[in-house]
């Protein structure tokens, strides 16, 4: 069986190498041809651990080719996967569909035997009956072009893994052949024990972004008790813990902090609530348009709390440690770290910027922020230090390291990761998302009343 992958982003081009790790051989399909000649040399354009390695053993091989033809995908492959993005349109809630109606377009016209697409990308329920109608539209009448949708839960940062032993599969099909296929793609997964959930096209549509609604909402979740954690006290580590031992409800995403970003997380709530809408059940998902602000107002927080340890931001020297959306990638799309340091920026603060990987791509969208090569070079002089990104070089951090470089001794902890004791116990100015701070000189005024 011949694979096709159409889209080389986080999700195709992991999706192609594993294809190919799995003995497949694949073609990866991208329409940006500086994409995939960088590719087709085995280089990956973003950071994903693991995936380098086996793109350039794929490559190495032959086993795994990339092109902007969809004229020689068609007419090779016997399969297409589909993983074009969907991000949200602008200035609107609702998903962008344009990248994935033109490649399903593009396949029709260029598929010259009977094949099967299957799509990948995450989508408004009921895309992929509309879909159906575009490839009967454009297909040779004389080939016959199955459709499935397959949605993907690959995490940022654990691409490869997930991919190769997925927590489970589901396929969207209307009819046995085309599960048929799909069972064959994904043998071996199968017969590691990776359940297989066969539904209908809408069921699959909505499998994917209620998994990403119930993730958003269960950060937003514990986010929420931190407001009430940060007002009254409390220890928000410890309230996640306790609840988390209950098995019904789970301590996995349950870390409280700046709150989620990336390329999926915030869109595919937008998206929700506005196929939602679109469907006449207006109410149905606001609680989302809630779960949002929850994790917003995560950001301004963290700006309040930099204000009310520096009095004002206007001149002060402040170093951010991490820009990525979350550690391990090298992903600033709607990153909170991100979005936090640039609103300190604009409020007059030198900012200092350090991410093991994520600069590069926070430089191309603010250009104007100070990035530095190290963190010991972020850190210098630095009046408050940030950590907006829970890298483990960041887990780490210890005062006496930080001590001799800052020249105030002023930490916020954004993601929940260091213990605050200690700081305190070093001499430092300690605040973290989800704890009650009263600034040192609210709290000697207090003392002297
Ligand atoms: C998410 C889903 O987890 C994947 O299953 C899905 O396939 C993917 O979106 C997608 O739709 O393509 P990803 O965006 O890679 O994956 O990131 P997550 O690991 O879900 O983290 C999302 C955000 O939530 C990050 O900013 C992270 O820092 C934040 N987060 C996560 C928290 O603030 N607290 C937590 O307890 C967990």
């Amino acid at each position: 069986m011949k694979i096709s992958v159409i889209g080389t982003g986080y999700l195709g081009a992991t999706h192609a190498a594993c294809m190919a790790e799995l003995g497949f051989d694949v073609l990866g399909v991208d329409i940006d041809a500086a994409k995939v000649s960088a590719l087709g040399e085995g280089v990956l354009p973003f950071h994903e651990p693991g995936l380098p390695e086996l793109l350039r053993k794929h490559v190495a091989t032959g086993r795994l080719r990339f092109t902007t033809s969809f004229e020689e995908a068609g007419a090779w492959a016997d399969v297409h996967f589909v993983g074009v993005g969907t991000p949200q349109r602008a200035g609107e809630h609702a998903a962008d569909l344009t990248y994935v109606d033109a490649a399903i377009r593009s396949l029709a016209e260029n598929i010259t035997k009977d094949s099967l697409i299957v799509g990948k990308s995450t989508v408004p329920v009921g895309t992929t009956r509309r879909l159906r109608d575009i490839i009967d539209k454009y297909r040779d009448p004389s080939v016959s072009v199955g459709l499935a949708w397959n949605p993907e839960f690959l995490r940022e940062g654990f691409a490869v893994r997930d991919t190769l032993s997925p927590d489970r599969l589901v396929f969207g099909v209307d009819n046995e052949a085309d599960e048929t296929v799909l069972r064959s793609v994904y043998a071996q997964a199968i017969a590691d024990g990776t359940p297989v959930i066969v539904t209908d096209f809408e069921t699959a549509e909505l499998v994917k972004v209620a998994a990403n609604a119930f993730l958003a909402t269960k950060i937003s979740f514990i986010n929420a008790f931190s407001e009430i954690t940060e007002t009254i006290g409390g220890d928000i580590r410890t309230l996640a813990d306790a609840i988390g031992h209950d098995a019904r409800i789970g301590r996995r995403f349950l870390n409280a902090g700046v709150g989620f970003g990336g390329g999926c997380l915030p869109k595919d709530i937008r998206a929700l609530q506005a196929r939602a809408s679109e469907l006449g059940l207006d109410r149905t998902m606001r609680f989302l348009s809630e779960v949002d602000s929850i994790n917003l107002r995560r950001r301004d927080r963290v700006v309040h709390l930099a204000e009310s340890m520096l009095g004002q931001l206007l001149g002060k020297k402040i170093a951010v440690l991490g820009v990525a959306f979350k550690p391990d990638s090298d992903d600033v799309r709607d990153s909170p770290a991100l979005d936090v340091a640039v609103r300190l920026f604009n409020s007059g603060a030198d900012v200092a910027v350090y991410d093991p990987e994520g600069t590069a791509n926070a430089a191309k969208r603010f250009p104007r922020l100070d990035y530095k090569g190290t963190l010991e070079d972020a850190a210098q002089d630095a009046d408050l230090v940030l950590l907006l990104t829970e890298w483990n070089e960041f887990r780490a951090l210890r005062p006496e390291q930080l001590a001799a470089l800052t020249s105030g001794q002023r930490i916020i902890d954004g993601r929940n990761v260091l213990c605050g004791d200690e700081w305190e116990a070093a001499g430092w100015e300690f605040a973290a998302l989800g704890q009650r701070f009263v600034p040192a000189g609210e709290l000697a005024d207090a003392l002297m009343r």
